[in-house]
């Protein structure tokens, strides 16, 4: 490739038009680099040999086209990932976007900005993955799970109100499975209270509560696009979103509080503290995505709603197969005001209706080949709450509908783009196993 054409770029690295630029950014990447990324993108299938043929031709275009092009000017926080954000506020219908490295990370930076200090307490719901309550537990906040409601399995609210105390910071109301929480109730107890309103959208991404984005509707909302979500940049990735002033801050959040728009006597940059709700904060992390991250993402984007449309689908289809069954509980569907993303189809079987449950069920539709992914097993569950101290039995009783659910009620049926005999079949599994559990 043709260095000295290289693209102006970050004026720290001086990759542009300088006499000898210190030249560091996407120099070593070659050819081959892109070929072993194609290969490992794209592999071969039933025939080698015509896989062979073809990649030999599509590698001396690739020569070809090296030949006659620039190197990437840039590999991280460039111009794709300003753009994906522009595109993203556009999309989310908010404020601020951040591109970061996952969900989780997206926690900790809202929780940060949210004030969050050790003894403080942040209720999230019982049912949800481990990285929602990651930091809190880290810095010595106290976690308190709140129960689920049994028909949509997302945080319940009553239960948010019962367990509210003055050291109560934070909610991090979780959409599982993309299926809106009752936001209006959650917002209502965040302002009476004063609590910030961390949002876990990562299955929420394109869902929308009464004309609202997912992510958008507290304070903070934390995205997720791990390759197992609807879309992916390229296999990790989150979003981080405000409506808030903090998200001014975002970029310099990203990156250990690097602020590269003030920057000191003699050199190129300032590090700085944040201001958060109550005081300064530091920001240790860097979570700053790729460029080709954000390539990745920005063509993703446009085929989200489409996906979303296939999944609602799918889900309509096995809601109205399942109707001949009364035994299984009608999962939640799309209202005037509720849009999910159909990440997961949460399927609930009226357990005591039948000989045996849940437990049961997923044992004989595992022998017909049908793969569910019960998301979540409940937090108190797992060994490390208990070895951070907490009474997890205590816990445990203050959680009924999740422990139900856990224990009886509750799987999920994927939802992607299966193709009808797959989706024919699986429901068909469902019915036959359910008819045969019948008391
Ligand atoms: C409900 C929930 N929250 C948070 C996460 C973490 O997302 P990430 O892997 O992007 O950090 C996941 C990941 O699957 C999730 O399912």
């Amino acid at each position: 490739m043709k260095e000295k054409e290289k693209k102006k770029s970050d004026f720290r690295y001086q990759t542009g038009d300088a006499r000898v630029p210190w030249a560091a950014v996407g120099e070593s990447v070659t050819v081959s680099d892109i070929e072993a990324m194609l290969r490992f993108l794209i592999q071969p299938g039933e025939d080698p040999s015509a896989y062979d043929n073809q990649m030999s031709k599509v590698m001396s275009a690739l020569q070809d086209l090296a030949g006659k092009g620039v190197y990437a000017s840039k590999l991280t926080l460039g111009d794709n990932v300003k753009a994906l954000e522009e595109k993203m506020q556009e999309y989310l219908q908010v404020k601020h976007a951040c591109f970061i490295t996952n969900a989780t990370a997206g926690f900790e930076i809202g929780l940060k900005f949210a004030g969050l200090k050790p003894g403080d307490e942040v209720i999230a719901p019982a049912i949800t993955f481990l990285s929602t309550i990651a930091y809190p537990l880290v810095i010595g906040a106290k976690v308190v799970l709140a129960d689920v409601d049994p028909l949509t399995l997302n945080i319940d609210p009553k239960d948010i109100a019962r367990k509210i105390t003055k050291k109560t910071k934070a909610i991090m109301p979780v959409h599982i499975g993309g299926y809106p929480c009752e936001m209006d109730e959650i917002m209502k107890l965040a302002e009476e209270h004063d609590l910030t309103v961390v949002e876990d959208v990562a299955h929420g991404f394109g869902g929308w509560y009464k004309g609202k984005a997912l992510g958008c509707i507290g304070h903070f909302g934390s995205f997720s696009f791990h390759e197992v979500k609807n879309i992916t940049s390229l296999g990790e990735g989150g979003l981080i979103t405000t409506n808030t002033e903090y998200g001014n801050d975002f970029p310099k959040a990203r990156f250990g509080g690097f602020d590269i728009s003030n920057p000191i006597d003699k050199w190129l940059y300032d590090v700085v503290l944040l201001k958060g709700k109550g005081g300064h904060l530091s920001m240790a992390g860097n979570h700053s995505p790729m460029e080709i991250q954000a390539v990745a993402l920005m063509e993703q984007l446009k085929r989200n709603q489409q996906i979303i449309d296939i999944r609602r689908e799918n889900a309509a289809y096995l809601i109205e197969r399942f109707k001949e069954v009364e035994e299984i509980i009608p999962c939640p569907f799309d209202t005037e005001d509720i849009k999910s993303t159909f990440h997961l189809y949460l399927l609930q079987l009226d357990w005591r209706k039948l000989n045996g449950d849940i437990q049961d069920f997923k044992v004989k539709i595992g022998e017909k080949g049908i793969t569910q992914i019960p998301h979540f097993a409940p937090l108190y569950r797992f060994s490390y709450l208990k070895q951070f101290g907490y009474d997890t039995e205590a816990i445990k009783r203050s959680c009924p509908n999740a422990e139900e659910a856990f224990l009886h009620k509750f799987t999920h049926l994927p939802l992607y783009p299966l193709t009808r005999e797959q989706l024919e079949y699986m429901a068909d599994s469902v019915i036959e196993v359910v008819k045969e559990m019948r008391k």
